[in-house]
């Protein structure tokens, strides 16, 4: 399997397993659909940097022309390193205390608010100084499962549509410059019909604020995991969101952007996750093929019951298929991959797991005293290491050892 004309094996053999691979050309591909689905209306995309943030993809996101969202004090600083002014960093916490908002208003981020006691509070400490944007939950249940639908009116996130009138009331009171509206319904929203409803929502909120500059209307893009699956028509949902879009603009004169925040359609899959079979092992019902990583580098599959492809990429041709479960070496049921169909899979093989962009990296951890793995981002035919894999003293490194 070739990645820009390069071999994964030779890429495994070069950097070792387990191994993040990252196809750039891809992520810029993302982009100019992206690009070219909402050409009429006028975009800027805001990378959301949770789903992958290495800071050279970052910096990759940035030459496209890419802005960035950061959920975190820590994900805005990376994105700082990674070049970007701090105010093009859009800052959209959820559950954060008042002081980490006041850091990211000192470094000079936008801010994004989702919750109406931070708003008051955001009021009273700053006025009408710094400008604010509001995340609404618009409640609309969508999403690829319960775990990522948050838009609706169980979800924790965003300030409800049904408390517009205590939004005004704290917006007034303090005199807030809202400059921006936001709504993000979930991950994996296929239905096109779901963007433009959160859209709409967000039409009939802003006429009650005369200086907002944009409409953020989130990700959720859904991408292909399974070989026919279906993803989201990026074409009709640009061309219907933004159609919707300049009428409202025009039909109440109005000069705003139109701001999308996606993660998995720019990043998902231009990961692989490469891996090699430590052991084929037979028993009466299945044969697992038990890898060199687990739930620890790839945990969607245990989270959210997440298919992700898997290609033995060392099978010789002729190699028959067989049927297997692609097991993790964790101490947990850490079931990557079941009953696939694969060519004869041998210990020493490599494995290629794919959709290993978008929360994969981001998500994994050290349990089982396991390392992190190495990153390589492939940009203009050349792979380049873009993190070294952890060593074992990186485990010790916060530790403080006492003595008994
Ligand atoms: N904007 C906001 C405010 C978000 O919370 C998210 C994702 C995004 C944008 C990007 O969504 P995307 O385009 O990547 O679907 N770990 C889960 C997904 C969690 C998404 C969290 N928020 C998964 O691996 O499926």
């Amino acid at each position: 399997m070739k990645v820009q004309g390069l071999e994964l094996t030779e890429i495994a053999q070069e950097y070792g397993t387990p191994l993040y691979v990252y196809d750039g050309e891809k992520i810029s591909t993302q982009i100019q659909n992206l690009k070219k689905g909402f050409a009429k209306a006028p975009l800027k995309i805001k990378y959301a940097t949770k789903a992958l943030t290495n800071v050279s993809i970052l910096k990759l996101m940035r030459s496209q022309g890419v802005g960035v969202d950061a959920v975190s004090i820590e994900e805005v600083k990376l994105c700082m390193m990674a070049g970007y002014p701090a105010n093009e960093i859009m800052y959209t916490p959820n559950c954060v205390g008042f002081s980490e908002i006041q850091e990211a208003v000192e470094l000079g981020a936008m801010i994004n608010l989702d919750n109406l006691v931070m708003l008051r509070e955001f009021g009273k400490t700053y006025g009408d100084k710094i400008p604010v944007a509001i995340r609404i939950n618009p409640h609309i249940m969508a999403g690829g499962n319960s775990k990522i639908s948050v838009g609706h009116i169980h979800s924790k996130f965003g300030i409800s549509i049904h408390q517009q009138e205590e939004i005004m009331e704290v917006v007034n009171e303090f005199s807030i410059q809202v400059n921006g509206l936001h709504v993000h319904t979930g991950s994996d929203i296929l239905d096109a019909a779901v963007f433009l409803r959160g859209a709409q929502v967000l039409f009939d909120m802003a006429m009650n604020f005369p200086n907002l500059k944009f409409l953020d209307f989130g990700g959720g893009f859904k991408v292909a995991y399974k070989p026919d699956d279906v993803q989201t028509d990026i074409f009709k949902v640009g061309e219907e969101v933004s159609e919707a879009f300049n009428a409202f603009c025009e039909k109440y004169g109005r000069q705003l952007e139109l701001w999308l925040e996606p993660g998995k359609y720019l990043v998902s899959e231009a990961g692989y996750l490469l891996v090699e079979a430590n052991v084929v092992k037979e028993t009466p019902e299945i044969t697992f093929v038990g890898v060199n990583s687990g739930l620890n580098h790839l945990i969607r599959p245990m989270l959210y019951d997440a298919y992700h492809q898997v290609e033995n990429i060392s099978a010789r041709p002729s190699s028959a298929l067989k049927k297997y479960n692609i097991v993790g070496y964790i101490c947990e049921t850490d079931t990557l991959a079941a009953d696939r169909m694969l060519p004869e899979v041998n210990s020493g093989d490599i494995l290629a797991i794919k959709n290993a962009g978008a929360y994969s990296f981001s998500m994994a951890s050290n349990y089982n005293s396991r390392v992190k793995p190495a990153e390589v981002l492939i940009w203009n035919g050349e792979a380049a290491l873009v993190r070294k894999r952890e060593v074992f003293e990186d485990l010790l490194r916060n530790q403080v050892v006492l003595d008994f």
